[in-house]
């Protein structure tokens, strides 16, 4: 708390309103990348408390929608556009993420953001490990959630695995890069993994065992217990 009171981005959020600091990273990013547009369906993984869905929601405006997910629940957000679903990303169908925002069939969402992260350990590997579970799920179901010439990022924690991950999500969308927002925290190990455009042939497999980690069961890895 004491290190909240002192940050900058923290005070921004609380002056702006905003839910959460997290605001500033999405919107950087988006300033950069040019993610977001008027009308577009965008699906937030891992959004309590809401700042992200609260930027999404601003910038797809009014024709747009905005569909979130957590474990946690969270204050619902004001817009008829805008949808919490409470749950585990893992646990969650298809259809049930994409039906809030009117989408199905061949409709599917024009932007997939992820800023989920593990319960941290403090052990470095373990963490990593964990977030890349995460993030492998984001790109596995980003083949069935995410239209082709559709959007992707993902919070990853950076270690061994990293770029690996980073090169199979490059198999997939035309164009990827890993960026650090300036409100990312100088002691976090995190990192955004931008990806444009989504190949309409992208084809996603499971990932190879990671080295020097533990076997690849996405349960173990990703529920940080
Ligand atoms: C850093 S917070 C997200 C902050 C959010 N972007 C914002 O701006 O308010 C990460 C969230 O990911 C969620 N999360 C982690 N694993 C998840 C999973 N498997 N399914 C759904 N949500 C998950 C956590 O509950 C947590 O609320």
């Amino acid at each position: 708390m004491a290190r909240e009171l002192h940050d900058h981005w923290f005070k921004e959020a609380k002056r702006e309103g905003y839910r959460s600091r997290a605001i500033y990273k999405l919107s950087e990013i988006d300033r950069k990348r040019h993610l977001i547009r008027t009308g577009d369906a965008v699906l937030d993984c891992g959004c309590a408390p809401g700042s992200w869905m609260e930027y999404a929601a601003q910038r797809t405006g009014p024709d747009g929608s905005v569909v979130g997910i957590d474990l946690l629940e969270m204050v619902p957000l004001p817009g008829r556009n805008v949808h919490v679903l409470l749950g585990d990303l893992r646990d969650i169908g298809d259809e049930e993420l994409l039906a809030p925002a009117g989408l199905g069939g061949t409709r599917r969402f024009d932007v997939m953001l992820s800023d989920m992260a593990p319960n941290t350990t403090g052990h470095r590997d373990t963490d990593h490990h964990r977030s890349m579970a995460l993030c492998e799920l984001v790109l596995m179901r980003s083949g069935s959630l995410l239209r082709p010439g559709g959007h992707l990022v993902m919070k990853a924690f950076e270690g061994g695995n990293f770029q690996e991950l980073v090169q199979r999500i490059q198999d997939c969308f035309e164009d990827v890069k890993a960026m650090r927002p300036a409100a990312s925290r100088s002691v976090s190990r995190e990192m955004f993994i931008v990806a444009m455009d989504r190949r309409a042939d992208a084809e996603l497999t499971l990932p190879p065992p990671p080295s020097g980690g533990p076997p690849p069961v996405p349960d173990d890895w990703s529920r940080g217990s």
